[in-house]
């Protein structure tokens, strides 16, 4: 019953809990992100290196996000000040993190709405022409007018508040979403070849190991859990005090992980079916590896490739739209919280605000083609082999999480002590793998973040090689 006197709203149940968590962290990370970076980095070694990270440094995180949100009943900048003004910094820069990620994740929300319409009014053939991604987003005016559309839909449904809008899209669209997902898997794992996929994608190749791919790793399992950013912490202040957090963390993870572990089986095993081996797609693949190859694929499909196009697409489109919905509502109550002058003054501001950052992100695919900040600021690449969206995606995954991420565990481990969170998370249940959790906070997870970073700008630089 919500009366004045509630303080904070919180969820109806744990499951309502894990299902807004599942609906948050289930997004482009785990069906665009995730594919690409596993078929660039060798398949089943990234996938190995992600679970292993996931089930521990993951864990530990999301465990001291979860319960520090729960335990001060704040979000990100107000949980880390309750511990000391000085701390507020951490929550700072946790909360940059959705600003940077929030307008490219609308720009790619609307690629894949563009592509849920087009397998609606275009013949699957033409979409899988050799051009059209490239020719759709290097000067096409469409892109400008798709990504519109997506962040219009993302406004209007934070607009109309976040339990009737939210709780009740997740629920529907998180359901749809599982179905399909093992339709299209079972569906591409029948097509010629494709075994030799399924082999490149589970079976470790440890020559493909590197430094780079456990950065990549590292950042993709913050990126798609949702961490180190202080998503978790303002969703673990939302939880009741009596519910299991250890056991719902688990939930998300497993959840999660099985969503982007199925995703790779949609497109791996076809992607390298359709281009003939496993090193075609390891070396061509990319951002563009979802929007490039799986119309080549679909086209496979005859008179059933623009059923099964659109229906991946709108799939795709579900998980994006419900974790921009999310990363928005974020931006928003950091703005509302911050600002003092009310919801409907902060959706304005982080409309506009998304929605300019967006056009420039953009633009980095036509008018801003020579900006290369990956090259320029970074030394990474050659030249204006990367855009804009790749900038910022770096910057936020591989340098700001991981810092955070860092802060965090220090912050934990360090400064207010593991016995904090362990004893906010016994409050209502017990807590399994609390070794685990005080171990991983304290010294292999800040150790490995410092070492993996130092070795990566180090090999970057080429001053080793690993
Ligand atoms: N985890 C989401 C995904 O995999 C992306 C994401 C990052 C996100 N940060 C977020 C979603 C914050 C919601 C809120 O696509």
């Amino acid at each position: 019953m919500a009366t004045k006197e509630t303080a904070r709203a919180t969820w109806s149940g744990k499951w309502a809990f894990i299902l807004a968590a599942a609906a948050s962290a289930v997004g482009l990370g785990n069906m665009w992100r995730f594919p690409y970076l596993a078929a660039k980095y060798g398949g089943g070694a990234f996938l190995l290196v992600y679970v292993i990270l996931v089930v521990t440094f993951g864990f530990a995180l999301m465990m001291a996000e979860t319960a520090l949100g729960r335990r001060t009943g704040q979000s990100a900048i107000g949980a880390f000040k309750c511990f000391g003004k000085k701390y507020a910094i951490i929550g700072i820069l946790a909360s940059a993190v959705p600003f940077i990620i929030t307008p490219y994740y609308a720009l790619i929300g609307g690629w894949v709405t563009k592509y849920m319409a087009a397998y609606l009014f275009e013949p699957a053939s033409v979409i899988a022409g050799e051009d059209y991604f490239t020719g759709f987003i290097l000067q096409n005016p469409e892109t400008y007018v798709w990504m519109l559309v997506f962040i219009a839909l993302v406004v209007v449904v934070v607009a109309l508040g976040v339990k009737r809008g939210i709780e009740r899209v997740n629920k529907v669209l998180m359901i749809a979403l599982i179905a399909m997902a093992v339709g299209i898997s079972a569906f591409s794992l029948t097509l010629p070849g494709a075994l030799d996929g399924v082999a490149y994608y589970l079976i470790p190749d440890f020559s493909k190991f590197s430094v780079e791919l456990v950065v990549a790793a590292m950042g993709q399992m913050f990126f798609s859990l949702s961490l180190a950013m202080g998503i978790m912490i303002t969703y673990g202040s939302y939880f009741q005090k009596d519910e299991d957090l250890e056991h719902s963390v688990r939930r998300i993870e497993v959840f999660d992980t099985g969503i982007a572990i199925l995703a790779g089986f949609m497109i791996i095993p076809a992607a390298v079916a359709v281009q003939g081996g496993a090193e075609a797609v390891a070396t061509k693949a990319g951002p563009g590896l979802m929007f490039g190859v799986l119309p080549q694929v679909f086209e496979g499909f005859g008179f059933a490739a623009n059923a099964v196009g659109f229906a991946f697409f709108a799939l795709v489109f579900f998980a994006a739209l419900t974790s921009c919905i999310s990363l928005f509502e974020t931006l928003v109550s950091i703005v509302e919280d911050g600002a003092k002058r009310g919801r409907t003054f902060a959706i304005a501001t982080c409309a506009v605000f998304v929605v300019v950052v967006g056009v420039i992100v953009n633009m980095g695919y036509n008018n801003l083609l020579s900006v290369d900040l990956m090259y320029s600021v970074f030394g990474i690449g050659e030249y204006q082999d990367a855009q804009l969206l790749d900038f910022f995606d770096f910057l936020s995954n591989t340098i700001m999480m991981p810092i955070v991420a860092l802060l965090t565990c220090v912050f934990v481990g360090w400064i207010i002590k593991p016995q904090v969170i362990i004893s906010e998370v016994k409050q209502s249940s017990k807590f399994v793998a609390e070794k685990l959790f005080v171990v991983m906070i304290k010294y292999i997870a800040p150790v490995f973040v410092v070492v993996i970073l130092v070795a990566y700008v180090m090999n970057t630089m080429g001053l080793i090689t690993l």
